[in-house]
C-alpha cells in the first residue's frame, strides 16, 4: 500500500519527501549512478539548512533537483509559491520558471557569464524581470556591488575576463539583490577572502531575519557553524547490491 502525506501546513515552505536520483550514463553502457535515495525535508521561514558530507555525496544534485535543474526519479519536492504548494517534480517548465521568478533563489558556484551584459546589469536583470524601473534597479544593483567590494571601474564591463573572486562576488550580489522566500546557494563562499566571506554571512543572516528559508552548501566549518539553524548530513550512496 502506498501512503501520500498531505500537503504540508502553511508554515512549511520547502518540504522535500523520499527523493530519488539516479544518473544513467549512456556513454558509459548505461552504467547507473545512485545519487540520492529517500531524501527528506522540511524547511520553514528563518531556517538555515546547511547539506554537510563529502565530495561526492549529492549536495549540488540535491540543490539542483529542488530547483527544477535535474529531473527527479520519484518522492516530491513541494515549493510554497504565492501561498500555494507547487511540486517541483511534476511541475510543468511554465510553472518551473514561475517559482524561479518569484519564489526560488540560487546562487551557484560560478558565474553564467552573459557576453557583452555590464556587471551592473548582469546584478539589476532580477530586478527588472520582476517589473522594477530600470533606474532604481540600478540602483540597487549598485548597492550590492559595493557590499561586496567590486570596484566601481568594472561595472560597465562584462564579467567574462574578471577573476574568479570577482565573478563570484557578482553572482552573489545577482542572487541576493532580489527578496526570495527560499535561497539555494552552492558554495557561495569558496573563492572569497576573509572580508567578503563576512559580508556574505551577513547577507545570508539579513535575508534569513527578514524571513527567507535557506539551502546551503558551505566548505568552511566556521561558516557553516555560524549560519545553521539545521544539518542535513549526507554520504555518497554504495553501489546498489
Ligand atoms: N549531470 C550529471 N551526470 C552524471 N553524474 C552526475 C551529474 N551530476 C552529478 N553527478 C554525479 O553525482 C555525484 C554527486 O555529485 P554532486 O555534484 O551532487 O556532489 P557534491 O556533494 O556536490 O560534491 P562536491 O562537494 O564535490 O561539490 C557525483 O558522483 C557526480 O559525479
Ligand atoms: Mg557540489
Amino acid at each position: 500500500m502506498s501512503f501520500r502525506s498531505p500537503d504540508p501546513t502553511p508554515e512549511i515552505i520547502v518540504w522535500v519527501e523520499n527523493l530519488a536520483k539516479q544518473f544513467v550514463l549512456h556513454n558509459q553502457g548505461a552504467a547507473i549512478l545512485e545519487v540520492l535515495r529517500d531524501v527528506s525535508l522540511t524547511l520553514r521561514s528563518g531556517d538555515c539548512l546547511v547539506l554537510n558530507g563529502p565530495s561526492g555525496a549529492g549536495k549540488s544534485s540535491l540543490l539542483r533537483c529542488i530547483y527544477g535543474n535535474y529531473k527527479s526519479d520519484s518522492g516530491r519536492i513541494v515549493v510554497r509559491h504565492n501561498g500555494q504548494p507547487v511540486d517541483m517534480v511534476a511541475a510543468t517548465p511554465r510553472e518551473v520558471l514561475s517559482v524561479r521568478r518569484q519564489t526560488l533563489g540560487y546562487v551557484s558556484q560560478f558565474l553564467k557569464v552573459i557576453p557583452r551584459v555590464a556587471t551592473i546589469d548582469v546584478v539589476a536583470e532580477p530586478l527588472r524581470r520582476e517589473g522594477m524601473e530600470a533606474g532604481r534597479a540600478r540602483d540597487n544593483a549598485a548597492t550590492m556591488l559595493h557590499r561586496l567590494n567590486v570596484p566601481e571601474r568594472l561595472w560597465k564591463l562584462a564579467p567574462a575576463t574578471f577573476s574568479g573572486g570577482e565573478q563570484q562576488r557578482v553572482n552573489i550580489a545577482r542572487g541576493f539583490v532580489s527578496d526570495y522566500p527560499v535561497m539555494l546557494l552552492d558554495e557561495p563562499t569558496s573563492a572569497l577572502d576573509a572580508t567578503n566571506r563576512e559580508e556574505v554571512i551577513a547577507l545570508v543572516q539579513e535575508k534569513l531575519a527578514a524571513g527567507a528559508a535557506v539551502i546551503g552548501i558551505f566548505h568552511d566549518e566556521d561558516v557553516r557553524d555560524r549560519l545553521a539553524t539545521h544539518l542535513l548530513n549526507m554520504a555518497p550512496l554504495r553501489e546498489a547490491a
